[in-house]
This record gives structure tokens, sequence and C-alpha cells, in this order.
């Protein structure tokens, strides 16, 4: 089968981004341009994303980071043989821009368009990366979602485990502000509980144990907040309390890996090495992905972790799914809207009301 070419736009969160990606699934395919704007000194000084800051920010931005990407990829719109937007979900004024800027490039250059679930590329990155083959169980851990899935093709997702309360990555944003550390709390966290002693604190390891394979956060981030309060914090006890929410964070991941990875060899039993993909901002933490590795090495999985930069958000993603998605012959027409809720394992557009 011949390579597609797809130009791919991202504009979910506090990323504006696009990029050009050239292959054939299952991949790897070839990343010819990935260009990503970071909003993050425009959202700093409030400690989060402020909605409407992102919304402007990617109105101002999108249209010439496209023309970066495409110079980069050094491709010609006769070239690109579709145009995929992430669609959803996320802040629904980003994705109105971005897919409303696919929109009018689909229309302009006469291409199909197609409307990418933001999830569902986090989830394939492992198959632009290293061209995994279904199926899979995947551990999706970013911002805005924690949880573990077997995926068996494009669209065909079983859900394992969610969290029940925070996604990880917002623990750590939230634990990060506990500590005053800037926005995003993530890389703040790792850097500064390197220097500290993850035994220094006990903290709760919430849902360890348990049946199933959800997560839960809420209490850990409490916990922390009453050290906080409770204890006179200085440099030393600030890295040692960082160092001990990543490990009582580690923990939780894995026993609830090891829950899911038993679910998957239940459900598909005739898989010989079976593959653990992690994917998400979170996944760019090297302590999160040692523990992972080790774990999954243990228990007979091959691993496969996107490099960091492919695991944070990014568009290269985008639109490789939107070349697995044009390969299936999934395509989107003009009338799709941008959707601020979209849960991965209820994939079709048509299903999923507004
Ligand atoms: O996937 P992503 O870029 O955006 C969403 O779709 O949510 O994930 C962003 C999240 C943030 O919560 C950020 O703190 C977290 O990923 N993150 C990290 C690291 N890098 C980013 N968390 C832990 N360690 C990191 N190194
Ligand atoms: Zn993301």
């Amino acid at each position: 089968m011949g390579d597609f070419t797809v130009l791919g736009l991202e504009t979910s969160c506090d990323e504006t981004a696009a990029a050009v990606v050239r292959g054939s699934p299952p991949g790897p395919g070839t990343i010819l341009s990935n260009v990503v704007l970071s909003q993050l000194q425009e959202h700093t000084p409030f400690g989060g994303v402020v909605p409407e800051i992102a919304a402007r920010a990617h109105v101002e931005a999108l249209d010439s980071i496209v023309e970066a990407a495409i110079a980069e990829a050094a491709v010609q719109p006769a070239d690109i043989d579709a145009v995929a937007a992430t669609a959803g979900p996320g802040l629904i004024g980003g994705v109105m821009v971005g897919l409303t800027t696919a929109k009018a490039l689909a229309l302009a250059w006469d291409k199909p368009l197609i409307a990418v679930n933001h999830l569902e590329a986090h989830a394939l990155t492992a198959r632009l990366t290293a061209g995994i083959g279904f199926p899979y169980l995947l551990l999706l851990i970013s911002g805005g979602h924690c949880q573990l899935l077997a995926v068996d093709g494009v669209g065909q997702y079983r859900l394992y485990g969610s969290t029940i309360d925070d996604a990880v990555g917002e623990a750590f944003d939230k634990a990060a502000k506990l500590l005053d550390l800037p926005y995003p709390g993530g890389p703040n966290i790792e850097a500064l509980a390197r220097e500290g002693n993850l035994k220094a604190f006990a903290l709760p390891r919430p849902m360890l144990g348990r049946e199933g394979a959800d997560f839960s956060f809420s209490g850990l981030k409490t916990a922390l907040r009453q050290v906080v309060r409770s204890s006179d914090m200085n440099e030393a006890s600030r890295a040692d309390l960082a160092a001990s929410f990543q490990a009582a964070v580690i923990a939780c991941l894995v026993d609830r890996v090891t829950a899911a990875m038993n679910m998957f060899r239940r459900d598909f039993a005739d898989t010989v090495c079976p593959m653990f993909v992690v994917s998400g901002g979170v996944a760019a933490n090297s302590a999160i992905r040692a523990a992972l590795t080790e774990r999954a090495h243990g228990r007979g999985f091959a691993i496969s972790l996107p490099p960091p930069a492919l695991c944070t958000d990014n568009a290269a993603m985008v639109a490789w799914t939107g070349l697995e998605r044009l390969q299936g012959g999934l395509l989107d027409d003009m009338s799709v809207s941008p959707r601020a809720r979209w849960p991965l394992y209820r994939q079709a557009i048509a299903e999923t009301p507004q």
C-alpha cells in the first residue's frame, strides 16, 4: 500500500501545533515537520490554562504555525492527502479554532477532512513512533485523563480502568501548586523530586490492591496539603515531599497497571508477546518510565514509550491518527462539530451527543 501524507492540527489545550506526517499503518511513520508553540508564558501568571487566553492565542498563532509546518516539511498542498485536526475533547474555544482552520484548508485544497479524538491521537502515537501492531495494553496519562485500555484497532477500545477523581497530570499540577512550583507541575515536580528523599514522607497510595484497575489521586493530594499546612517547609523538605509524592503516584500506577496486565492477558490469551504502551503528557516523566518498564519486563510484557516530546501534546500524533483513519476510509464532512467531551471508548461522533 502506498504512503499517505497528512497535515495535522492540535489546539485542544495550551499548545498550538501543526505537523506533516507521511507513512502507512501500522507505522512507523515519518514526521516531516512537527511545529509546537507552547503558550506557557501566557498562562503561567495564572497558575493554569485560562481558556479565553488560550483560544485567542490559538487564533493569533495557528496560521503561521501551519505555514511553518508545511514549509519545514517541504511539501505543497498538492502533496497532502488529507487535513486532520483535533475535534475534542478539550477546551472548546481552542478546538473550534483548530477544526475551523482545518475545514477551511480542506475546502480550499479540496482534500478530505478528518476530525481526530485527542485521546485516540495519544493512543496511536506508539504506532507512529514504533510501528506497534494491535492489540496492545495502553496507559493514557495526561492532564485531563488517566485510563487503562486495550487497543484492538483504530476506534476499537476496551476500558479496563480510569480515575474516579483527578487525572494523574492534574494531581501533579495541584501538588506543584501546593509546593509553590509553577505550572505545569509535572516537569517541575520531577526536577525537584530528584533532589529529595522519596521515603521522607509516608503518603497514601489510594486504590492499591483493589479489584479492577481504577485509579484515585484526590486522597494523595489532600494528604500532601495536610503535610504542607502542618509542617515548616524548607528547601530540603519541599524536595523530600516532591519525591515522596512522585513515589506514591508511581506505586499507584504500577499496581493498577499490573491489574490491567492480568485483564489484558485474559482477554487476549493468544497474544504471545503482549505489548504495553504508555502515552500522554505524564509519560514524559523519566521516573515513571523507568518504573513501568521494570514492571512490564517483570510481567512478560514488551513496552513502548514514545519519546517525551511526542508524549506531551503535539500535532504529529494528530496527523498520524488522521492517516490511520484515512486509510480506513473514516472521513468526516464539513458538518462535524467540535466537542468539549468525547470519551475514547465511544468513538463514533454520531453516537456522542454534544
Ligand atoms: O498530554 P498533555 O500534554 O496534555 C493533555 O492532554 O492533558 O499532558 C499535560 C500534563 C500536565 O498535567 C503536566 O503536568 C503533565 O502532563 N506532565 C508531566 C510531565 N510532563 C508533563 N507530569 C509528570 N512528569 C513530567 N515530566
Ligand atoms: Zn494531551
